[in-house]
């Protein structure tokens, strides 16, 4: 706050720096209102520059001059305007004297002075007069006439404006002297108005009249310069002597005109512009000035003409020196000002900022306080919130813990519950072989087994859900058909409680896009619902609801049993929600997952309760609210979780698959389970068919290098190495890369299918898988190996000339094939030497190529070499003993044998029948 009000301060003083830059002058502004009779003659312009130019030493002075323009009215115009005004001074020169001595006396009744110039006004009611005195004129002008007498004169006048007090005047002071004299003959008057127009007229016709006259007297030498141009109009110039006023110097001025002859004398009248302008600042100043301040005014004839001019051109050149001078003066000032005010404007940017220099450094210091203390501040949030974050981490962590831990019990249920379904499974086969009627209890175990799955189900599927891990599958779906296949599993129980139950379509050929997994669990959960809640001998209907024109399905679970009481209604999809009338156990999660199902298909589902309880799901008819990757077109059914068990083949314990099937030619099958109740049920129910090689998990690797079995059946979550990891080993290792692998867990999402996938394995079965498609799974690989065991053996030397594809397979034929080929002529050359070359043991080689070609390794060789001669007996000129010697044959009998023993006949004979 404190530096708030120093930086006001400093904007203050900043202000007050550029208030001080204008232009100005200390002293106090002086306005003169000047009216001037007229400007369109040369004294007039005269006495306005000398005032302009007087004016313009005073800085402060500014003077406006109007321009009446021989206008009275105009003038009297000027006059009240420069009243309203209220100017410092008046200066007037009137046209006339009477029509402005009222406004004059006006000005000053309103305290503004009035300073009369060259004409007066009637009375003397002004402030001064500055002028010449005019009767001095006149006199001055007879005096000339009267110094040539005693000869007898004829005289003539030419006055002025009739009522301007020069004309009046100058005539008075004439008069005054030349009627003193009788020997002057005083022709006549003209009246003029001062411009020379105005007497050549009848200056004419007097001359005409009384012809030429000695002298004549004119008012001005403008007007006398006329008089002189009638006079040498008729001829007579030279007999008259004209005297003018005004003695003007310049080319059309009076001292000129005296010089050049064309006046005989001119009397100096001087404009007083520049004592107008001293005189009205003298009256300002409160200086004593005399009302009357009187120029002196002069003859000039002839004889000082001459001087007159130098003397005047003098000074105008002064007076234009001291105008340049002036301008040169206001220049300076001007750039003074100018300067002067950058000066300022230096300073107060100067001022500002050191001023904001000295704020900044504060602002520094007040921040860095600041920051100190919010970095405290910061320190202890940070301190809080990764407390905070701690607890929210141990929390979640134990969360999560507890979810994975429920999680993993889940998956660990399944294993077990995969036992009990295939063990009763295969107890009801044994018993319908035998003969046997399946007893209740075995039913009983199986429906609860179903039960528990289902349960396990769920609770995986809520784990799913709230993880966002589940993804649609549609596929078009005859829904009638759909929903009467899960209907049929519950008409036993409803049968048996004697329940009625029904299930009704308005269009039983309705085809909907629908994830068939998701939605049986639905319909599981809706009718489980249903049966749990509905009375003995109570209805439950299912009714789907075609809206024929429209775009919507309805599925309605209807039910008479306890209801959910009204004020429930909104919280029964809420998870673990269970109805305060609800007596029996409930997990709380099926409604909630069956909402979040059925909305996975953009659909929604509702409930009613009157009467019981009523489930409506809306559906979408048509595949357009679905994105194209969540459209199947060929569903898998495959959720091993979800196929009815007593499809499964069921082998009766020890019974042989394969009658007669010598053991020497059985596959062998790995199996890497660490659950002993599984290897127990697996191993008992294989065994039968084939060779069984069981591992816990601890020895897995090492058993299937040993042994290189036909076929690998790999639990995931092992003790030591997780199933991935061993299939993963297994697949890039040259030695057991070849042998299929199937992997069997509980984990059955799809990230732990794809990473099945990743790691090479050839089937990934969730539990509790189905026993049957586990055989047939079995089956399918070994004949896919049988395949491509056909098509190494028949292409045996073709291997290394095909593209490329890959397979690790066609990778080892490859340096299988190249070893022998190197060795071709080689006939020391052994499995051992092979084995070696290939950095496997000559067992594991034998197994593996045994395995993928169904031949042993020696025979391999042998083959190759028999095709090799074959081939260069077609395409070479070689002998036969060449070719066996160079095919790694030790003599030629013995390739002739071993050819004949291949082909069935010997290389001669085939050669010949080439
Ligand atoms: C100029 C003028 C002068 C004369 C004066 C009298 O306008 O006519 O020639 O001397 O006025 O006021």
């Amino acid at each position: 706050m404190r530096f708030q009000s120093v930086f006001f301060l400093f904007i203050v003083v900043f202000i007050s720096i550029f208030h001080s830059c204008s232009y100005r002058n200390d002293e106090a502004e002086i306005r003169i209102g000047f009216s001037q009779a007229m400007i369109a003659d040369e004294w007039r312009q005269s006495m306005n520059n000398a005032m302009e130019l007087q004016a313009s030493l005073y800085p402060n002075v500014t003077l406006s001059i109007s321009n009446a323009d021989y206008n009275v009215e105009n003038q009297i115009k000027q006059l009240k305007e420069f009243i309203a005004a209220d100017v410092d001074i008046i200066i007037v020169s009137p046209i006339q004297s009477k029509p402005i001595t009222p406004i004059v006396e006006e000005a000053m009744k309103a305290g503004i002075p009035v300073l009369v110039v060259d004409r007066k006004t009637d009375n003397q009611k002004y402030t001064a007069y500055v002028g010449a005195d005019n009767i001095e004129v006149g006199r001055n002008a007879a005096k000339i006439i009267v110094s040539n007498l005693p000869d007898s004169l004829k005289v003539v006048e030419i006055r002025g404006l009739a009522g301007s007090s020069p004309a009046e005047e100058r005539s008075l002071g004439f008069h005054q002297i030349l009627d003193k004299f009788p020997s002057i003959e005083f022709m006549g008057t003209i009246q003029g108005d001062w411009e020379k127009e105005s007497i050549t007229g009848g200056f004419k016709e007097l001359l005409q009249e009384i012809g030429p006259v000695d002298y004549v007297f004119v008012h001005n030498d403008r007007m006398a310069l006329g008089a002189w141009e009638v006079a040498r109009n008729l001829g007579i110039e030279d007999q008259i002597k004209i005297i003018g006023v005004d003695g003007l110097n310049g080319p059309n001025g009076g001292i000129q005109l005296v010089k050049e002859g064309v006046l005989n004398a001119t009397i100096l009248y001087p404009t007083g512009g520049d004592e107008a302008i001293k005189t009205a600042l003298k009256i300002l100043n409160d200086e004593i000035v005399p009302v009357n301040n009187i120029l002196s005014t002069t003859v000039i004839d002839r004889f000082n003409a001459e001087i007159m001019q130098n003397q005047l051109n003098k000074i105008n050149e002064q007076q234009t020196l001291l105008e340049s001078q002036v301008t040169a003066v206001k220049r300076q000032k001007e750039l003074y000002y100018s300067q002067n005010n950058i000066l300022k404007i230096i300073l107060g940017f100067s001022f500002i900022i050191l001023g904001l220099a000295v704020y900044s450094i504060y602002s520094k210091i007040a921040i860095a306080k600041k920051n100190r203390q919010l970095e405290l501040t910061n320190r202890k949030i940070t301190v809080q919130r990764n407390q905070i974050e701690k607890i929210a981490n141990e929390v979640k962590e134990s969360n999560e813990a507890r979810m994975n831990f429920f999680t993993g019990l889940s998956h660990e249920f399944k294993t077990p519950i995969t036992l009990i379904m295939s063990s009763i499974e295969s107890l009801r086969d044994w018993q319908r072989q035998k003969g046997f009627k399946t007893g209740f209890e075995v039913e009983l175990i199986q429906n609860n087994s179903n039960r528990l799955l289902r349960l396990i189900n769920n609770l995986l599927d809520f784990r799913k859900v709230e993880d966002q891990k589940f993804n649609v599958r549609a596929s078009k779906t005859n829904i009638f058909k759909f929903s009467n296949n899960i209907f049929s599993e519950f008409k036993v129980e409803a049968r048996k409680r004697g329940i009625k139950f029904n299930i009704t379509s308005n269009n039983e050929d309705l085809e909907l896009f629908i994830d068939r997994n998701l939605m049986d669990k639905v319909y599981f959960n809706l009718l489980s619902n249903a049966f749990k809640f509905t009375p003995d001998n109570g209805r439950i209907d299912i009714e789907i609801l075609d809206n024929l024109a429209g775009s919507l399905v309805t599925i309605h679970f209807k039910d008479n049993g306890i209801g959910i009481p009204e004020n429930e209604l909104e919280f029964v999809f809420t998870p673990f929600f269970k109805g305060s009338n609800n007596r029996k156990n409930s997990s709380g999660v099926g409604l909630h997952l069956s909402k979040q199902f059925v909305e996975l298909h953009l659909g929604k589902i509702e409930v009613k309760s009157h009467h019981g309880t009523e489930f409506i799901i809306t559906l979408f008819k048509g595949d357009t609210h679905f994105n194209e990757d969540q459209i199947v077109v060929d569903p898998e059914l495959v959720d091993t979780t979800l196929i009815n068990f007593s499809d499964g083949i069921g082998l009766e314990e020890g019974s042989v698959g394969l009658e007669g099937q010598n053991r020497e030619e059985q596959h062998s099958i790995l199996l890497i389970e660490d659950n002993r109740d599984l290897t127990f049920f697996l191993n008992n129910k294989l065994g039968s068919e084939y060779e069984m090689l069981i591992s816990d998990g601890t020895d897995g690797l090492a058993m299937a290098y040993e042994h290189i079995p036909d076929v690998i059946l790999c639990d995931v979550n092992l003790p030591d190495k997780s199933g991935f990891e061993i299939c993963q080993i297994l697949k890039s290792d040259l030695r057991t890369s070849h042998i299929p692998i199937i992997l069997l867990t509980a984990l059955s999402n799809k990230e732990s299918f794809i990473k099945g996938l990743e790691c090479g394995a050839d089937l990934y079965l969730t539990k509790p898988f189905n026993y049957s498609i586990l055989t047939q799974s079995i089956k399918s690989l070994l004949y896919n190996r049988e395949k491509l065991r056909y098509y190494y053996t028949n292409n045996i030397h073709k291997i290394d000339q095909v593209h490329s594809f890959g397979d690790p397979e066609q990778l080892f034929v490859r340096q299988l094939n190249q070893q022998i080929k190197t060795n071709l002529d080689n006939t020391n050359f052994s499995v051992e030497n092979l084995a070696d070359a290939l950095n496997i043991s000559r067992v594991q080689l034998y197994r593996k190529v045994k395995a993928m070609l169904g031949i042993s390794v020696s025979d391999y060789i042998s083959n190759y070499r028999l095709e090799k001669a074959k081939s260069m007996l077609e395409s070479t000129n070689y002998s036969i003993s060449e070719i066996g010697y160079a095919t790694g044959f030790s003599s030629p009998n013995y390739f002739s044998t071993a050819f004949k023993g291949k082909f069935g006949v010997t290389p001669g004979a085939y050669k010949k029948s080439l």
